[in-house]
């Protein structure tokens, strides 16, 4: 049983605009929204308390004034913590988002949103979807969620909580599909396949394409680079700064 066919987003933002702001915050979302973005990806996992947050390493020191790891915090010391002065000085100050105060925003500005379940080395799958799956599928319509993960305990977890494929769109993600991919997306009855797209061959595409699922790639910031992959039947690009293809698609039309 596969999901029925549906409009895909054809420009994700990846981590928010995260060319532009500090990825994962609520900043690069609206520098998402601000630039004309409609779909934006982000990677939720949860604080030592079991607060779900969007963050996408298991430390903090990438992208924040912290040091550590992500699951030794929790809500009162994550608020804390400045998110932002890593990517400019004019982002000082942005918070680290949790998810509520995310869905809020995304409800709020009428945006689509691939919410990436990201299970880190030790981490517990079962737990990051109890937790974080229920509010997000609350806070947003069917047709302006899509959950993915690497992780094929959480895709599995995610499915066993909401079994409707109809409201619950899952994307199987991966660096590239796997030989016998619908194997994969048929047991999770999935909408999309997200692959690397350095690693993708036409063969390999074109067999996604001629099916019902949808096919995704991240994550690619050269439209020029990336112009064949079109012609090859996929779907929607998960890029750091989606501007830039729309730009370029523009010019190649003039
Ligand atoms: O969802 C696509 C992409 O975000 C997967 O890789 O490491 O950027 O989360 P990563
Ligand atoms: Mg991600």
């Amino acid at each position: 049983m596969t999901a029925p066919a549906s409009k895909a987003p054809r420009y994700i933002a990846h981590r928010g605009l995260s060319a532009r702001a500090p990825e994962n915050t609520l900043a690069a979302v609206q520098a998402a929204y601000d630039a004309g973005c409609e779909w934006v990806e982000l990677d939720v996992q949860l604080l030592g308390d079991g607060t779900p947050v969007i963050w996408h390493d298991a430390g903090i020191k990438r992208c924040s004034d912290g040091r550590g790891k992500l699951v030794k915090l929790d809500a009162e010391s994550a608020a804390k913590l400045d998110a932002g002065s890593w990517f400019g000085a004019q982002y000082r100050g942005e918070a680290m988002a949790t998810l509520e105060a995310m869905l809020a925003l995304i409800q709020r500005l009428g945006m689509g949103l691939n919410l990436e379940l990201k299970v880190c080395r030790g981490r517990n799958a079962i737990e990051l979807v109890q937790a974080a799956l229920p509010p997000t599928l609350e806070a947003l319509p069917a047709e302006k969620l899509i959950v993915s993960s690497f992780d094929r305990h959480a895709l599995t977890a995610a499915r066993a909580l909401e079994s409707d494929p109809d409201r619950l769109r899952l994307g199987v993600l991966d660096d590239k599909a796997p030989k016998r991919w619908w194997l994969e997306t048929e047991r999770l009855s999935a909408y999309s396949l997200h692959l690397d797209w350095r690693k993708l061959k036409i063969k390999r595409a074109q067999e996604i394409a001629d099916e019902e699922i949808k096919l995704f790639c991240y994550t690619a910031n050269d439209p020029v680079t990336f112009e064949k992959l079109w012609d090859w039947g996929v779907d929607g690009v998960i890029s750091d700064d989606p501007t830039r293809f729309v730009v370029h698609a523009g010019e190649a039309a003039a």
